[in-house]
């Protein structure tokens, strides 16, 4: 999804951009652009491309001035292209605007536009709505905030959008509703961005606009934010930011993926670090502690989620209802929202987001809180949208996640619905003292058993040479593993474009069993706990058919070794904790193939990593 950046304040601000949009390049984009205020003019400069393209055009304008905004662009109206790159000036040239969302009501308003005199150098939405705000400014003659506001007022769609005057170069104002924007406040500076990376080495406090907010931010002034819709002055939250520069940098590694799928033991430990008490058998977690009654008396669990998060939602749904025998659908979030479906207030939402943002989850959300559903999120980001939308929650400690494809918010989404299943099984009284012990001393051994199964990495190098020039992957899995295959391949296909299936390991026989021949690779999840004698069976049948089987399997197996192609050992552990693991060397499959195939790991192509768009 688009990246804004925006600087205000003592400091050159082409650096401070610049740097800023190559944090947002995990958003996935496929344009960039940035506009500057020298003193006397604004020195504007876009392409089609990447940030690096970006910074090589630029040397061709003068790159002066302490305020200035930047933009990446994931197209939606118009493809990508220099002209319809952001920024974009009015017809006057005297306002300069960046925008990440969608304006639905657009054509209307450049038709208005049009009437009026005004012509249009690009195919976007933005370039209406700065005109738009051009408009309001002459003819209501007021200053660039209220013209905001009063053109916002006027639009339809979603937003988040920076915009400054070149004739009052002392401020920037801000708005959102739908797309995410984040203000750093420094000493008499100002930051504006999509999410905290972009200023997170220059100060820890920000503030996060709520939808339907705006904000002017002005040299020499304190912060001011107001409502869009009705003038309320609205009072800024400022949260103090515990994330860190190293946190989202490589560290060494040659991917942010690489690096995310390592820090996995971390992840997770943190997930439960605090929360778990296992020598006391406790679980401790304000967000359900305080609202354990719309648990126990929920008459089903609903999950609502898009993607690798949905996934976790898939895991969860086997550890809910075997553990505390709540019922659970998992529901995709795009189709949830649109299909009238029973909602009521014995029911309780859990949404499962990494970015917080995901717009198809944050409309499901709103659907459930207006039928009086209790909502629970469970997020990465904090501070994000469904954070805040959300009657209460927990966070996953995983850290920032940079790599478009997500890895580690996927393990610590299953360690907090874990968590939540164990306690509510406790409750319930659905599960004995004795196993519950153990199941928490368990979970405390998870940690190191990640790191066990990242020492398979070599080995799965090996393995990702000889399967990286396949054209389809099956993959294969039971019971708590089927969610697993199903996330094994979302990885490799959007990593690598490689085609892949998930299916569970039995319902092969009703149709993808037809396209096995000696050049499919099957990935088998076959771990000893579960069905795995059903599991053997399923790879019989590949087998007899010539398919070639890379299995997961769990240490020390023999009989799996006798039939599969190769073989991946994980730590043995509980059934339901098993996703933990053999998730890991699916995600090292992946990474390895597509960097053997020359592909873009961290950002592949036509993704986004937050999803602000339905
Ligand atoms: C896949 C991936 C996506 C996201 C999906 C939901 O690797 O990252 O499928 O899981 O877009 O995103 P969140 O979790 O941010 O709501």
């Amino acid at each position: 999804m688009c990246g804004i950046v925006g600087y205000i304040g003592h400091r050159d601000a082409f650096p401070i951009i610049i740097k800023g949009l190559q944090r947002l390049e995990y958003r996935g984009y496929d344009s960039a652009g940035i506009a500057l205020f020298d003193g006397s003019q604004i020195n504007l400069v876009k392409t089609k491309g990447k940030v690096e393209d970006l910074k090589q055009k630029a040397n061709s304008i003068s790159q002066e001035g302490s305020i200035g905004i930047g933009h990446t662009r994931w197209a939606t109206h118009g493809v990508p292209n220099d002209v319809n790159s952001h920024p974009h000036y009015s017809n006057s040239g005297d306002l300069v605007i960046i925008h990440n969302g969608i304006i639905e009501n657009y054509e209307s308003i450049k038709k208005e536009l049009t009437k009026r005199g005004y012509t249009f150098a690009s195919d976007t939405d933005t370039e209406v709505l700065v005109n738009l705000i051009e408009e309001v400014k002459k003819t209501e003659d007021v200053k660039l905030g209220q013209a905001v506001q009063i053109a916002l007022n006027q639009v339809v769609g979603a937003y988040a959008i920076a915009v400054f005057d070149r004739r009052k170069p002392d401020e920037i104002v801000v708005a959102k509703l739908g797309s995410p924007l984040a203000i750093g406040i420094g000493e008499n500076e100002f930051f504006i961005a999509s999410d905290a990376s972009p200023f997170i080495e220059f100060t820890n406090n920000a503030v996060y606009l709520e939808d339907e907010e705006m904000a002017i931010v002005r040299l020499g002034k304190e912060i001011k934010l107001r409502k869009i819709k009705n003038d309320a002055v609205a009072y800024p939250r400022i949260l103090e930011l515990q994330m860190n520069l190293e946190e989202i940098e490589k560290g060494g590694y040659d991917h942010f993926m690489l690096k995310e799928i390592y820090e996995q033991p971390r992840a997770i430990k943190d997930t439960y670090r605090g929360r778990l008490l296992a020598d006391q058998g406790i679980i401790r977690m304000a967000g359900i502690d305080q609202n354990l009654e719309k648990f126990m008396n929920a008459n089903r669990i609903i999950i609502v989620a898009c993607g690798t998060s949905w996934h976790a939602g898939l895991v969860a749904e086997y550890i809910f209802e075997d553990l505390a025998r709540i019922p659970v659908e998992v529901e995709y979030a795009s189709e949830f929202r649109y299909r009238n479906p029973v909602i009521t207030e014995k029911d309780v939402l859990i949404a499962i987001s990494q970015s917080g943002e995901t717009a198809d989850t944050l409309a499901a959300i709103k659907l459930a809180k207006e039928k009086g559903a209790f909502v629970f999120g469970v997020c990465n980001v904090v501070g994000s949208s469904i954070a805040r939308e959300s009657d209460a929650g927990a966070y996953t400690h995983a850290g920032p996640e940079i790599g478009v494809a997500s890895t580690k918010a996927f393990t610590t989404q299953i360690t907090v619905l874990t968590l939540l299943a164990l306690k509510l099984a406790k409750e319930k009284g659905t599960f004995s003292e004795t196993k519950f012990h153990e199941f928490l001393t368990e979970l405390e051994t998870i940690p190191n058993k990640v790191e066990k199964a990242l020492e398979a990495n070599p080995l799965i190098e090996i393995i990702s040479d000889v399967y990286k020039d396949s054209s389809n992957c099956l993959y294969l899995g039971r019971g708590y593993n089927f969610p697993v295959a199903l996330e094994g391949a979302l990885k490799l296909k959007e990593i690598s474009y490689i085609h892949a299936e998930g299916y569970p390991a039995a319902e092969m026989k009703h149709g993808p069993i037809a396209l096995i021949d000696e050049q499919m690779p099957v990935f088998v999840i076959a771990t000893k706990k579960g069905h795995y004698e059903k599991v053997v069976s399923n790879i019989q049948e590949i087998k007899s058919r010539k398919g070639k089987i890379i299995a997961i399997v769990t240490e020390g197996d023999e009989q799996v070794k006798e039939l599969a192609d190769h073989v991946i050992e994980v730590p043995e552990t509980l059934e339901s904790l098993s996703p933990l693991l053999t998730t890991i060397p699916l995600q090292l499959l992946s990474y390895h193939i597509a960097v053997m195939r020359g592909c873009n790991v961290d950002q592949p192509r036509n993704l986004a990593k937050s999803v602000t768009v339905e």
